[in-house]
């Protein structure tokens, strides 16, 4: 039975019993707590503990999900994958265990050719939760599942959560025995890959907190309602009903592994850790295609950093196979025709994820061939220091900077007969790993904090009037004061007001959050800033300017109209940039994050390559064209499907309800879906002005405009720089240009004749200089002071001049001067000084430890420095000291 098979007959089987059908929402998790969707249950948190209400009693999805704590597990079991699919049937609050364990029950023994999966009951096993008597006697009794193959476990096995504090329960797990040739008897407690979990079913009454383990945590609350979670891991079951012998091998993933065994020319199942190597390459290639789907792209830290793992252990999986070249450009194009029928927005997106996905390829494949130099070069020092062990911090840098796997650094040394101090990397791992927990705890705090709206959420949506109208009269439904409910707030007070219905725009889809204030009998609130902290829940953040508010009390919210005109026309105006990128780049310049507030605009777009000024100038020239066409802004509401058949682009990582709301600019040449403020017409934006043009990252680039007035005022600023140049020239502004060029022209030939006569100035000191000759020792010397010079160079000039002139008996020259404050002196000696054993190095050297420098070179010219000029008369007696 193919995977998208199984897939449908899920989704068929509860939709028949009342399910609404559910779209899989993205890889990007909606939960600030989580980096990734990690299971089904993820977009429905909100639903599960009761801070939104759910919009439907019971759902049914196949959830794409995404966990890499296990990834060394990847290759070595038949069930580790770090992308799989989640299928899943839901309750809020509606039926409970009894339903949740018949229906899975029937669905998996049903025949195939009555429309189920049709499996042996005989091959079937259960857990359940150490004290669950209800579930086991449901399983029991009214199922009919023999007693000896229904098992207890313990919160390890049979408790579910996330790992961070939210919704969690026990729940009953179903297993499918694979038989004796798979190891030993004695059921899924004796944790044996012979029993593959296939299905979960969490029955979800509990919020926890203060995870300490899987074992170890606080219970806070009873959830508002017993939930059903159930998680069929679409991917086992396949690999089971497909007869093969793990997840990999399924019609969805085998490909690769077929692709890779082509390009490394080595047969699949041949070799045990090749096989490994081969299932690492074509799952890691297919969950970093998926993330690439949902807007994720490569870089140092959080999402992206995950999904430069798995390209980068793909990479290295293909080396170790023995492949050098880069293969991507034939692994993705696998993946996308085994994924694609499940998932048809990955054609469009393909060339996309390909661009990104050989780009890491060709970076990292330089970064192995570099990181191998830097390597060699560390063996080698450590070698001749005579040491066998290659120091922690220097694998720790090849590892953390330059992306270099450890194991690769471990198979070098050992080459090379070094061992690695694997105790002071291991240190410096953990050091970096306490740093990121350090981080994923504060996201875990704002998680906690969001419990005070969830209160006022249970209420009701706060309804946004803002598209129409600037002021609306509402009530106070609450105040939170430092992250508690308060009854009221005073004069000075900082704090959040929660209001029925609000006119303020909450910051979202890129657009910061409006300005003005909210006003009631005897009191005002300026507004600093508001916000949505849970979906459908408005808090505006106020300080009490005057009076005092307490919760009952009638409010206004009022827009500051200017800043709402600025703010509308920038966000009008993003639309049109995004779309005149388009136009000029194609479709693949699309959004990668945008931000805009009054006279302002900020656009990420992928792009791997700087614009050039040509490209820049067309792409502010049609977005301009397009305000001056005056176009209809249309905003429409409609379905999310409709919307998107309609060729509206929605951003990546958003979640948007099944209702949207789609903005078109000049009909469908800019369509988006977008909640923001927008201008009723193009001309009302007045005036783009482009002023910035750079890199985020090696794959987008940011392009930012000033907008309406601002957009004026810099032009204004721009011809007052212009006309006060062209006064300052004392030509008109068409020959600003080439009077410039004039002047720097006339100015470099300038520079050439000072030069020259700094060059012959300097020549006619020589005859002088040589003059002061004197004997030293076994030679003659010529040992003085000449002034403040230009560059060292004119220093050396000189004193080969001299020494060239002082004739082939033994000479000596040293000349000292000072050069931009700081004191030089340069040393030359002639053949015969050199025969007599006088050599310019040692004694440069000794007029620098006088001046406080350093100082040597060779034998014929040698210089010295040093920073105490007063004691250049010094050094030459000192040079003068060493020749007697
Ligand atoms: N949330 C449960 C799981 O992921 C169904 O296993």
């Amino acid at each position: 039975m193919e995977t998208a098979e199984i897939r449908r007959r899920y989704i068929e089987f509860f939709a028949d019993r009342g399910h609404t059908v559910v779209p899989s929402a993205s890889l990007v998790s909606p939960d600030p707590s989580l980096l990734f969707t990690v299971a089904g249950m993820v977009p429905f948190i909100p639903y599960l503990n009761g801070t939104v209400p759910p919009p439907y009693p019971r759902a049914v999805d196949s959830q794409k999900c995404i966990r890499t704590l296990d990834i060394e597990e990847v290759g070595r079991t038949p069930r580790h994958g770090t992308f799989f699919q989640m299928l899943g049937n839901w309750s809020f609050g509606d039926y409970f265990k009894r339903d949740a364990i018949k229906w899975a029950w029937e669905l998996l023994t049903t025949a195939e050719a009555d429309g189920g999966f049709g499996f042996d009951p005989a091959d079937l096993w259960v857990t359940v939760f150490q004290d669950d008597d209800e579930a086991e006697a449901i399983w029991r009794d009214e199922v009919g599942l023999p007693a000896e193959r229904i098992q207890r476990l313990g919160y390890a096995d049979n408790y579910w959560m996330t790992g961070q504090p939210g919704p969690a329960g026990p729940d009953s797990e179903i297993f499918f025995d694979r038989g004796p040739a798979y190891g030993a008897d004695g059921g899924p407690a004796t944790g044996d890959d012979r029993y593959v979990e296939i299905w979960n079913l969490v029955f979800m009454q509990y919020e926890i907190a203060n995870i300490r383990s899987k074992e170890d945590f606080d219970v806070v609350r009873e959830l508002p309602n017993k939930n059903v979670d159930t998680g069929m891991g679409l991917e086992r079951v396949a690999f089971l009903k497909q007869g093969v012998e793990n997840i990999y091998e399924i019609d969805q993933i085998r490909p690769v592994i077929d692709a890779a065994s082509r390009l490394s020319g080595k047969p699949y199942g041949a070799d045990h850790e090749d096989d490994v190597r081969m299932r690492v390459v074509s799952d890691h290639i297919r969950s970093a295609m998926m993330l690439m789907l949902d807007g994720i792209v490569p870089s140092n830290e959080g999402r992206g950093y995950v999904l430069r793992r798995l390209l980068r252990r793909s990479v290295r999986a293909m080396r170790l196979l023995g492949v050098e070249e880069p293969t991507f450009g034939e692994l993705f194009p696998t993946s996308r025709d085994a994924m694609a029928p499940a998932y048809p927005e990955l054609v469009p997106e393909f060339s996309r994820i390909q661009r990104l996905a050989s780009a890491e390829e060709e970076t990292f494949l330089r970064t192995l061939t570099g990181g191998t130099a830097i390597l060699d070069t560390a063996v080698q020092r450590t070698r001749e220091a005579g040491s066998s062990t290659l120091a922690g911090d220097t694998a720790f840098l090849l590892h953390d900077t330059y992306g270099f796997p450890i194991d690769l650094t471990l198979e070098v040394a050992e080459e090379a007969g070094l061992t690695v101090d694997r105790e002071a990397f291991d240190r410096l791992m953990a050091e970096q790993r306490s740093r990121a927990k350090a981080d994923a705890k504060q996201r875990k705090r704002a998680l906690a904090d969001l419990s005070v709206y969830s209160e006022f959420r249970q209420r009701g949506e706060t309804a946004f009037l803002g598209y129409d109208q600037l002021v609306t009269g509402s009530r106070v439904l609450g105040l939170v004061k430092d992250g508690a409910s308060v009854p009221s707030i005073a004069l000075g007070d900082i704090a959040e007001v929660i209001l029925a219905e609000t006119t303020l725009y909450p910051e979202s889809g890129g657009q910061d959050a409006d300005q003005g204030e909210i006003r009631g009998p005897g009191y005002l609130l300026e507004v600093l800033d508001v916000q949505r902290p849970v979906a459908g829940l408005v808090s505006h953040r106020v300080q009490v300017a005057r009076g005092e508010v307490a919760v009952g009390d009638e409010a206004e919210t009022v827009v500051d109209p200017l800043y709402r005109r600025g703010a509308t026309q920038a966000h009008s105006a993003t639309h049109l940039i995004h779309a005149a990128l388009r136009q000029v780049l194609g479709p693949e310049a699309h959004q990668a994050g945008s931000y805009n507030r009054a006279g302002f605009m900020r656009l990420d777009f992928s792009w791997s390559s700087p614009l050039s000024p040509e490209t820049r100038s067309e792409v502010e020239d049609i977005a301009n064209l397009r305000v001056n066409e005056d176009l209809e802004v249309v905003t429409r509401v409609l379905p999310l499907e409709e919307a998107r058949a309609m060729g509206a682009m929605a951003l990546f990582g958003e979640k948007y309800g099944d209702v949207v709301r789609m903005v078109d600019i000049g009909g469908p040449w800019s369509r988006e879906l977008c909640g923001g403020t927008h201008v009723a017409h193009s001309s009302e934006i007045g005036l783009i002005n482009v002023v910035g043009e750079s890199s985020v990252g090696a794959t987008s680039r940011r392009i930012e405009s000033l907008v309406g007035p601002e957009a004026f005022r810099e032009f204004a600023a721009e011809r007052a720089l212009v006309s006060e140049l062209g006064s300052s020239l004392r030509v008109p502004r068409e020959q600003i240009v080439s009077r410039v060029a004039d002047l720097a022209a006339s100015l470099k030939a300038a520079e050439r004749r000072i030069a020259e006569f700094e060059r012959q100035a300097l020549a006619q000191r020589v005859p002088a200089l040589a003059q002061q000759a004197s004997s030293a020792g076994r030679v003659t010397a010529v040992l003085e002071q000449v002034g403040d010079l230009a560059s060292p160079d004119d220093l050396r000039a000189l004193v080969t001049q001299v020494r060239d002139r002082l004739g082939a008996a033994p000479a000596v020259v040293a000349l000292a001067a000072t050069v931009g404050g700081r004191p030089v002196v340069i040393v030359a000696t002639n053949a015969a000084a050199r025969d007599a054993g006088v050599k310019a190095g040692p004694l440069a050297k000794r007029a620098a430890q006088v001046l406080g420098g350093g100082g040597g070179g060779r034998d014929d010219v040698a210089q010295g420095g040093g920073s105490d000029p007063a004691r250049i008369g010094d050094a030459l007696e000192a040079v003068r000291g060493e020749l007697a």
